[in-house]
């Protein structure tokens, strides 16, 4: 038996209708906020990602599924949306004729090779939104604003919004320095990547998943303290927009974020879930630099992106309902098999008018099929049998109050349209 791959599953049933669900409100907050969809590519240069998201970080290090296709070329499965964006932004010179900033969403499978475990996976869904070519921290609120009411919208309670600075490049390139000052004493007591991170990209050793809860990082400065002005004004700035805007923030003075591309501010979207407690559920930042890092101008920008596995598994747990019943419009039965040719005649008629219509595909008896019109909810039931088509008659029965009534079946449509 051929078996799914580790830390890949299978969406169906339930599942589908919860991620429907979950698609359905992401585009209603989208077009609300006015972001376009768009959709990238799978697969690309795995350039773009090692030199994007950086390659001392976790995910191009040790998670990219990284291959030579059949023409020799180095090639990447995407581990996130917002280089393909930027790439894309680039590529279509969208900055040519930026008279307004380019807001775009997505909704894409990313590859990972993490470690599998409930709500990570290596095959994983993230939504995600761009906010290209404005510097303002009203671009900053935008972002995290729909961030915030996508997690409202979906359900969830308790949602809190961690932030934190990394200041202008000035201001990071000090906290570079203060931190690399910091953690060379305790080097030996580092885990093993640790001790490379930090001679390669010291920022990098605040999101180690194996120091992370050692005093030693715990003791470690702050990013706050080492900003600029320019920084520090801008920090405090978004943080009264937060307060007027009612979003529940809190300050988090280590969050840098696992990946190399953030400046300014950095946000994980945090819930609290019954038994599950806080889930880190979504996270973005400010990009100014990575544009110009990818070949482009320098375009300031701002995103950010959540997973749909641990959001779904959170609403789950906040017992959010997903209205997964099938509700249809209409059943249609048939008494024998005369009939069937009328039932396929009216299902297909039916559905085109705009009704949910099923009927039965398994010569189930009559009983069976008022069994599984129950099952799918239908409203009314159409009963087809061989005496009543004669005259040009069908049964319909309103499967709530039971009541039933012949109709003309010329006049089916205008008599359902009537009662729904
Ligand atoms: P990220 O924090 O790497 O950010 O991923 C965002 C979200 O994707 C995470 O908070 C988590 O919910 C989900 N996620 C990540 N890895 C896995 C996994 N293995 N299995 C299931 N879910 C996972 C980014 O990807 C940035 N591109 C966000 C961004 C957009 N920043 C600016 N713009």
């Amino acid at each position: 038996m051929i078996i799914k791959q580790k830390g890949t599953i299978d969406i169906y049933g339930d599942e589908t209708k919860k991620r429907i669900y979950v698609n359905d409100l992401i585009r209603i907050i989208c077009e609300k906020y006015n972001y376009g969809y768009i959709e990238t590519p799978v697969f690309e240069a795995s350039e773009l990602f090692h030199r994007g998201i950086g390659d001392s970080t976790d995910i191009v290090s040790k998670e990219t599924y990284d291959f030579k296709d059949r023409g020799g070329r180095d090639i990447t499965l995407r581990p996130e949306g917002t280089a393909g964006v930027c790439r894309w932004f680039i590529e279509n010179k969208m900055y040519g004729n930026l008279t307004e900033p380019v807001k775009v969403y997505y909704n894409e499978k990313m590859y990972r090779y993490d470690r599998p475990q409930l709500g990570r996976y290596r095959e994983l869904t993230q939504f995600g939104v761009e906010f290209i070519g404005a510097d303002d921290v009203l671009a900053d609120i935008d972002v995290i604003g729909i961030a915030y009411h996508t997690y409202c919208l979906f359900g969830l309670k308790n949602v809190t919004i961690k932030i934190n600075t990394l200041g202008d490049d000035e201001a990071r390139k000090n906290y570079k320095e203060a931190l690399l000052e910091y953690l060379i004493p305790y080097k030996d007591s580092l885990c093993n990547d640790c001790k490379k991170r930090l001679e390669k990209n010291p920022l990098r050793v605040l999101d180690c998943k194996i120091d992370c809860d050692s005093e030693i990082l715990k003791n470690a400065p702050y990013t706050i303290d080492y900003l600029n002005d320019v920084s520090l004004e801008r920090y405090n700035t978004l943080k009264e927009y937060l307060e007027l805007m009612d979003i529940n923030f809190v300050e988090d003075p280590r969050l840098v974020r696992g990946l190399d591309y953030y400046n300014h501010v950095v946000f994980e979207i945090v819930a609290d879930v019954p038994v599950m407690g806080n889930l880190a559920l979504g996270g973005g930042g400010r990009y100014n630099g990575l544009i110009e890092k990818l070949g482009g101008p320098k375009v300031p920008a701002v995103g950010f992106a959540m997973g749909y596995d641990r959001t779904i598994m959170a609403m789950d747990y906040s017992g959010v309902n997903f209205d997964l019943k099938t509700n249809l419009d209409v059943y249609i039965m048939y008494v024998s098999n005369c009939e069937k040719e009328t039932a396929s005649f009216l299902t297909q008629e039916l559905r085109l008018n705009g009704f949910i219509t099923e009927t039965d595909y398994l010569d189930k008896s009559l009983k069976g099929q008022f069994k599984s019109a129950d099952r799918m909810n239908a409203k009314y039931l159409v009963i087809l049998n061989d005496g009543d088509l004669n005259e040009m008659l069908v049964n319909v029965k309103d499967n709530l109050t039971k009541e039933e009534e012949k109709v003309n079946i010329n006049n089916l449509v205008e008599y359902l349209e009537g009662h729904m």
